[in-house]
């Protein structure tokens, strides 16, 4: 699918919210009421992949430079592996440093072996295990990217 970068409109909540709900296990994923929450930060910003007839993925971060933290990335399961993921990071990363982020942090399950390979793909590092950081039971990798001066250009 040749999939279009553009900002969230409020008209892709219900869409967002199914495919969190498919990416993810229950508990894990988010509810409505912590999906609107974040959508709607000041400080959030939200790219989505999408043609006229769906949306193929998309990238909830939110920032407080120098400082940034992925809150949630989603590619939906027929458009994985065909770029749609790095397209939508790359294009956040960019928007970030562009607006003064030198850091990203994000977590993710240490049993995500897909999203584990992905994020150190794009240069994100292990900074530490977070114990029993979902669930209560199931430990997440805090991880780490330094963003370099020729990102933002
Ligand atoms: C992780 C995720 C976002 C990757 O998105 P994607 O669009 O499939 O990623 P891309 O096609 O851009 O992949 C880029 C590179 O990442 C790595 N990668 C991605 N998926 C991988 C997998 N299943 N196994 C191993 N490496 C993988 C590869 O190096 C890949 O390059 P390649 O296809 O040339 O080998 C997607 O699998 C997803 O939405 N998973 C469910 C939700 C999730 O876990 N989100 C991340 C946690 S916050």
């Amino acid at each position: 699918m040749p999939a279009t970068l553009r900002a969230y409109d409020p008209k892709d909540f219900a869409p967002l919210f199914k495919l969190d709900q498919a990416c993810f296990p229950p508990g894990i994923s988010y509810t409505k009421t912590m999906l609107r929450y974040f959508l709607t930060l000041p400080s959030a910003d939200c790219l989505v992949a999408a043609d006229e007839k769906r949306i193929a993925g998309f990238i909830l971060t939110e920032e407080n430079p120098p400082l940034a933290h992925i809150i949630t990335l989603d590619v939906s399961e027929k458009d994985r592996r065909t770029g749609v993921g790095s397209k939508l990071l790359a294009e956040s990363e960019r928007n970030l440093q562009l607006r003064g982020v030198k850091t990203i942090l994000l977590e993710t399950s240490v049993d995500n072996e897909p999203a584990v390979a992905f994020w150190q793909r794009h240069g994100y590092r292990i900074e530490a295990v977070l114990k029993r950081y979902y669930l209560g039971r199931l430990d997440a990798y805090e991880m780490r990217k330094r963003l370099s001066a020729s990102q933002g250009q």
